[in-house]
């Protein structure tokens, strides 16, 4: 029998093709081309699955042009790429890639952290510009960040894990605000108090935000959060480009309103404002808190996993619309 078609739609991993290629037929893009959305649609014809990374949007527009696609698993925790409520309309799965990349975001939410509180890319650029003549008592002096209070907004796995590194590595007092409380013996694993949102606001001396994009997040963090925040602080985004309102970080930033910040994601990226490229007090990086080999080969796999688990089996491994897998459309997509 002919083995299910499947499309890759971004380049990885060859040993993730290899593993793919013993159950299906794989068009894959080991060039990386860019596709609009109609060459996407064109490469998903004749597909029952795709392997998708969040650069490609899935929406009703592509599910109801792809009638044999029954899964999208997708090579992030993150799913905003997806419309979610379209593809259980239209009987289409979804699946993300959680937990593998716990640690490693985390790790990264500290890189940043403490890479914007202690300017270490604002001292690196003066000295490789030439400009380091002597030593200043107050030269590139950042705010402490060991016995500090770390707030974290969005208290899912990667906010537990950034609580626990601050708490336990770093002696700091962990406050945190989330949709709904943690369980007592959660929060004492992580050494966190739960406060309101304004309170977190106005007590961090370094937020660290962990939320997933919604509409309900978008600008969660905007001019009159900013405004509650302590003058001395650090605000780090390893979450999602929309969650803050770039335009006011950055003249809270410009103007002195926050000390620095850490940005791994943008509002429109991969451009990233003028306005924020334009500062000193603040350290960007592209999209990056999950990228180590064996992290991004774990979620890889894991996007891999949930394609063959479910195509050959029926048992995605980290579904996140399971109730779509009884409906009628996609019983029909099924054929
Ligand atoms: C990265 O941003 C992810 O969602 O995995």
């Amino acid at each position: 029998m002919a083995k299910p078609q499947i499309l890759v739609t971004r380049a990885v991993f060859a040993e993730v093709l290899d593993r793919l290629g013993e159950y299906f037929q794989v068009q894959s893009n080991q060039a990386d081309e860019v596709w609009s959305k109609a060459e996407l649609i064109a490469r998903l014809q004749g597909k029952v699955g795709a392997f998708t990374t969040g650069s490609e949007r899935i929406d009703a527009q592509v599910l109801a042009a792809c009638p044999m696609l029954q899964i999208c698993a997708n090579m992030a925790v993150g799913f905003n790429n997806f419309d979610l409520d379209a593809m259980t309309d239209l009987g289409v799965l979804g699946t993300n890639a959680p937990d593998v990349l716990t640690q490693t975001t985390a790790d990264f939410g500290f890189a940043l952290l403490l890479a914007a509180a202690r300017r270490v890319t604002e001292s690196e650029h003066y000295l490789r510009a030439g400009q380091w003549r002597r030593w200043r008592y107050d030269m590139f002096a950042g705010a402490e960040v060991h016995g500090s209070t770390l707030g974290i907004l969005g208290m899912g796995r990667i906010g537990q894990a950034v609580a626990r590194r601050g708490a336990k590595g770093f002696d700091m007092q962990v406050v945190y605000h989330n949709r709904s409380r943690l369980a007592p013996d959660i929060e004492a694993h992580c050494g966190a108090r739960y406060v309101s949102k304004e309170e977190l606001l106005r007590s961090a001396d370094h937020l660290v935000l962990v939320l997933p994009y919604s509409q309900q997040s978008h600008h969660a963090i905007g001019v009159a959060e900013l405004a509650m925040m302590k003058t001395t602080a650090t605000l780090v985004n390893i979450a999602r480009g929309g969650i803050v309102d770039d335009l006011a970080l950055a003249d809270a930033l410009h103007h002195g309103r926050l000390a620095a910040a850490g940005l791994d994601v943008f509002e429109g990226e991969p451009t990233v404002n003028p306005a924020l490229l334009a500062l000193k007090n603040v350290v960007l990086t592209p999209h990056i808190a999950s990228a180590t080999i064996p992290t991004r080969m774990a979620m890889a796999m894991l996007a891999a996993d949930n394609l063959i688990g479910f195509l050959l089996r029926g048992q995605p491994v980290t579904p996140l619309n399971v109730q779509v897998l009884e409906s009628a459309q996609h019983a029909e997509r099924k054929g």
